[in-house]
């Protein structure tokens, strides 16, 4: 492939930023989306990486293990300056930040590319080699992200269960209800993954011919159900982390106590 074909194609940058026929208003998803993610990634990035090194507080209280810390790795080495959520937050932020629906998100209000549906786009963008140059052939990733995904989504379960289990005796807490709901959504998000559901069967050419083709087949349909809903997944998830990881933080800090039923 010649660098002249991978150059993007002109389609609706030639009227220019902002330029359209559209009388609907095309701009308010886009601006809403841009606030909420703006908002949530950098609490998070706040919470995950910033805060505990530079203030010291807690992110594991009362047997609630942040979701942002899990699986928490603390060897002895490691700096204070050095958040151990570090060492695990590049696997769901690599996972979030090349998944297809984000990119169409944030390629729209960060980049205006382009800002809408049939909705003008910089001029600028001639000169993009799409997702076949540095940095943005990057994206191509996104299977490995996923792949890795299941090892924190695998421990937050695990985190989960846990929680009804501190060293005082069983509970059934606000906290553990809502790590569970917290860790459902994001198994919702991984199963719908648009890389997961090739995975299962988008190569097929036969979906009958054997019983291995048969079973995936049945796979993906079920993956394809999840897959038509994966950008709510994708928000009402990223929501769920951000209010577990708050609930712990307030804990951590004697705001709240939490409600449970001890067993
Ligand atoms: Fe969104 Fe894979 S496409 S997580």
């Amino acid at each position: 492939m010649t660098t002249a074909q991978t150059l993007k194609p002109p389609g609706t940058a030639p009227g220019g930023l902002g330029v359209t026929r559209r009388r609907d208003r095309w701009w308010i998803a886009p601006g809403v989306q841009a606030v909420l993610f703006t908002i949530l990634a950098t609490y998070l990035f706040w919470s995950g990486i910033v805060w505990t090194p530079l203030f010291g507080t807690a992110y594991e209280v009362d047997g609630y293990l942040s979701p942002l810390f899990s699986p928490l790795i603390a060897p002895g080495w490691l700096p204070a300056f050095i958040s151990p959520g570090a060492l695990i937050l590049w696997i769901p932020l690599g996972f979030r930040a090349t998944c297809y629906y984000y990119r169409k998100a944030y390629y729209r209000f960060y980049f205006a590319d382009p800002p809408g549906c049939a909705v003008g786009e910089p001029k600028v963008h001639h000169g993009y080699k799409m997702e076949a140059a540095f940095p943005f052939i990057l994206q191509n990733f996104h299977r490995y992200f996923l792949y890795l995904a299941f090892i924190p989504l695998f421990f937050l379960w695990v985190d989960a269960v846990i929680s009804l289990f501190p060293r005082e005796g069983p509970r059934l807490g606000l906290g553990s209800a809502i790590f569970f709901v917290n860790v459902v959504l994001l198994t919702g998000f991984s199963l719908s993954c648009n890389s997961l559901r090739h995975l299962a069967g988008g190569r097929l050419d036969c979906f009958s011919c054997t019983r291995r083709q048969r079973v995936q087949y049945s796979l993906w349909q079920r993956l394809t159900a999840l897959n038509r809903h994966h950008m709510a997944w994708a928000w009402v998830s990223f929501f769920s982390v951000t209010i577990a990881d708050v609930y712990v933080r307030l804990l951590a800090l004697g705001i709240v106590v939490d409600p449970a039923i001890r067993l």
